[in-house]
């Protein structure tokens, strides 16, 4: 009965994004507004000792300037809330007190009539501090870390295990090995759409206070609402937020970030309208990927076994949260080491608290445990591709399960040939063309296939078209078409008459979009809402005068061309809008919950796979490099849409590329301020940075993650590539790179 699912069709919110009708938070036009603009703290750790607004107060416009001093009494500042992606610790509340925590921590809202004066005004604000000496460095800070407070990671997952075998023994032992120490750098989402809130304020239904619908970016309409009722101690029915688009997050869209706190507080103070909106160089006032050192230490034997493996994190964090990643773990999942041993360690910095951004650990890992087993593979005088084979596993190392489904071994090959793989010469510096010294990279990627609970609705309108909605989001991933594709499928009706919609706290819950979990966490409540309708549909035209169906089962009928009809003859059919008529002339409505199967699952670990090969360009004489072809091969269960997934992982390769050599959030630790807080100066990707991308989805089958077989792809793109990379500039020549990215001045 598959008729759209599968297929490659083109995004259902195309043509409103193209021809500028999607709206953003900051776009929706309001009566009566007011513009908050942020005030940022000049130094890193501190009080604000004076702090003088009278000079922005005093411009025309300029209707309220809010700081700790005469900020309203705020229920967060009494209790402990944390929103749904919060690490364990104490969220940073804005302008709670005098104190300074980070650099460019918001520390007043300059509230007025344009947005132009706000901003101005804000420049006018005169504050005073006392500064005490602040740390921010990792490297320097290292011998500070200490384990996280919690087992717990983000993201739910269980931190670092305890080792197995005995790695000290095995790894001196070992006639083959490698050692290494390595550094990525801080990096920001730099999504293109700054973080907004709008916040429309209107008199409440009774005499507490008013009502607000918020339009907001966020990664989850669920999460934002739950802050606001929390924080502000506004109860649900007041409150409304809504987020039908979003221009990118990658993560930093999973914490309710300080505008929406600003722009409600601001907007249940005046009684107004308010609208506060981050500029780029704010956006790097939030959460980031966290700076890391990592070490490693691997073994083998003479022909090639992985016998003992170290891996060792030390990630940074802010005072207040210990946001912890999973890092370390991936090797022990990927090869069947029999001693291992992991561990990961936090330095508590004046900084804020670090945040998911695409991948979030796996890349960090991955990207510096797959160029570690490229120079053991080196080493043992194997080819990369081949020593992964020789270590490969079918079982998780850690939970000790069999993976549900893992097409790795495909990947590999596909990947390669696709790559032409054979023709590699294994010396470094032996490929060239022309004056460019060439080199052939690869490595593996591994991401979770996670299913959370999720929460669907679906209606059978008057007119016979299909309304499916759950407050979910679409941040670029392709949530609209791949729910509609679904929906479509299960009731038999052209996509033409299915509408889907997301982003409204009013509708029924679904998580953050996160984790690469929403196509299978929504896309299982959606085809479950919508099995659930067609059953109610079906009992309705069977209850029909002279119905057909009188004597049928459900079973006996299928749901094609807007119809029920009978399976074994088709000609016997009910239109969908006899069933609409039937009842009434009312829209036929089912909500339902959609609940991962834990009894099925917890025998099985799984995950999403991948290879990524690399061809690079590397001139000596400037130490530039050049991705010339990228080959990805994926395997993430069923692909629901060709076309949507295959976006996901090529925005995940043009990811992979620029954090191997250009990403890079600057700190000049003397001040704990980042120096390149603009799309100017922190580089990323860009056309003309971008030439052969290649990607294949190797087929897989797996009935175990979820009814749709569907694992995700929205973070698998991202984790091979920069080791890829790495790895590649090594073969280009000769040298190990091992603090990402690799720019220009580290190859010279
Ligand atoms: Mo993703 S970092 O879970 O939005």
């Amino acid at each position: 009965m598959t008729q759209y699912v599968g297929k490659p069709l083109s995004r259902v919110d195309g043509y409103d994004k193209v021809t500028g009708k999607a709206k953003y938070a900051a776009e929706f036009d309001v009566p009566d507004l007011l513009y908050g603009y942020v005030v940022n703290s000049a130094i890193t750790k501190g009080k604000i000792k004076r702090i003088d607004t009278q000079a922005a107060l005093n411009l025309p416009g300029v209707v309220k300037v809010f700081t700790h001093e005469n900020r309203p009494k705020i229920a967060w500042f009494d209790m402990k809330y944390k929103d749904q992606d919060a690490p364990p610790g104490s969220p940073f509340r804005p302008l709670r007190d005098a104190n300074i925590v980070y650099n460019a921590q918001p520390i007043a809202l300059v509230v007025a009539d344009t947005f132009e004066m706000a901003r101005y005004a804000a420049s006018l604000v005169e504050i005073e501090y006392e500064e005490d000496k602040h740390e921010t460095a990792v490297e320097t800070n290292r011998h500070k870390a200490r384990k996280p407070s919690v087992g717990l990671t983000t993201l739910f997952k269980p931190g670092p295990p305890k080792p197995r075998g005995n790695f000290e023994e095995s790894f001196s032992a070992s006639p083959v090995q490698m050692t290494g120490e390595y550094m990525h750098s801080m990096e920001h989402h730099n999504p293109m759409e700054m973080f907004a809130s709008t916040v429309v304020y209107e008199k409440g239904r009774h005499k507490s206070g008013g009502r607000y619908t918020i339009y907001d970016k966020t990664q989850g309409v669920t999460n934002s609402i739950l802050y606001v009722s929390q924080v502000f101690d506004i109860p649900f029915k007041d409150i409304r937020v809504i987020s039908p688009y979003v221009g990118g997050a990658f993560g930093s869209g999973l914490r309710p970030q300080y505008q929406l706190f600003m722009a409600v507080m601001a907007a249940r103070e005046l009684k107004r309208s308010v609208r506060v909106t981050l500029t780029r160089q704010q956006m790097f006032s939030l959460g980031y990927r966290p700076a890391n050192v990592q070490t490693v230490a691997l073994g083998a034997s003479a022909d090639g076994k992985m016998t003992a493996l170290y891996h060792g994190v030390v990630s940074e964090t802010s005072q207040y949260e210990d946001y912890t990643e999973v890092i370390a773990n991936w090797g022990a999942m990927l090869y069947p080491v029999e001693n291992y041993k992991l561990d990961h360690k936090l330095v508590h910095l004046d900084v804020a608290t670090p945040m998911d951004m695409r991948a979030p650990g796996g890349v960090t890992g991955v990207s510096v445990l797959e160029c570690a087993v490229d120079e053991l593979a080196f080493n043992a005088g194997i080819d990369p591709v081949e020593f992964r084979l020789m270590n490969y596993t079918e079982r998780d190392q850690i939970a000790d399960l069999p993976y549900s489904s893992k097409e790795l071994r495909e990947c590999f090959r596909q990947g390669a040939e696709r790559f032409g793989w054979v023709k590699r010469k294994p010396e470094p510096r032996s490929m060239r063309r022309g004056g460019t010294l060439i080199g052939w990279g690869m490595a593996t990627g591994i991401w979770d296939a996670f299913h959370m609970p999720a929460r669907a609705e679906a209606v059978l309108m008057v007119n016979g078209k299909l309304r499916v909605s759950s407050a979910t989001a679409d941040i670029g991933t392709g949530t609209y078409t791949i729910m509609t594709q679904i929906a479509a499928d299960t009731l038999g009706m052209p996509i033409e008459d299915v509408l889907f919609k997301l982003g409204d706290s009013d509708m029924p819950a679904a998580p953050i979009e996160g984790g690469s979990w929403t196509a299978a966490t929504v896309g299982t409540a959606v085809k479950t809402v919508c099995d659930d309708l067609a059953k109610k549909l079906f009992k309705i035209a069977r209850k029909m005068p002279n119905s057909p169906f009188a004597k049928a089962t459900f079973t006996d009928v299928v749901f094609a061309d807007k119809a029920i009809q009978l399976k074994n003859d088709t000609s016997v059919s009910v239109s969908l809008q006899a069933v609409v008529d039937a009842n009434g002339g009312a829209a036929v409505r089912e909500t339902s919950s959609a609940l991962p199967n834990l009894f099925k699952q917890r025998k099985y670990a799984r995950a999403t796979h991948s290879a990524a090969f690399a061809e690079v360009e590397v001139d000596e004489d400037f130490g530039t490099v050049r991705v010339t072809r990228l080959v990805s091969a994926i395997a993430a269960g069923k692909i629901l849409n060709p076309k949507t997934a295959r976006s996901q992982i090529i925005g995940g390769m043009v990811w992979g590329i620029s954090k191997a050599l250009e990403e890079e959030s600057v700190m000049d630790h003397q001040f704990g301020r980042i120096m390149n807080h603009n799309l100017a100066e922190y580089h990323v990707a860009v056309n003309a940075d971008i030439q052969d991308l290649d990607v294949i989805f190797v087929e897989e089958n797996d009935d175990i993650v979820n009814p749709l077989g569907v694992k995700g792809v929205g973070e698998i793109g991202l984790v091979a590539v920069p080791a890829a990379i790495a790895n590649a500039v090594f073969h280009a020549t000769g040298k190990r790179i091992r603090t990402l990215p690799i720019t220009l001045d580290k190859l010279l």
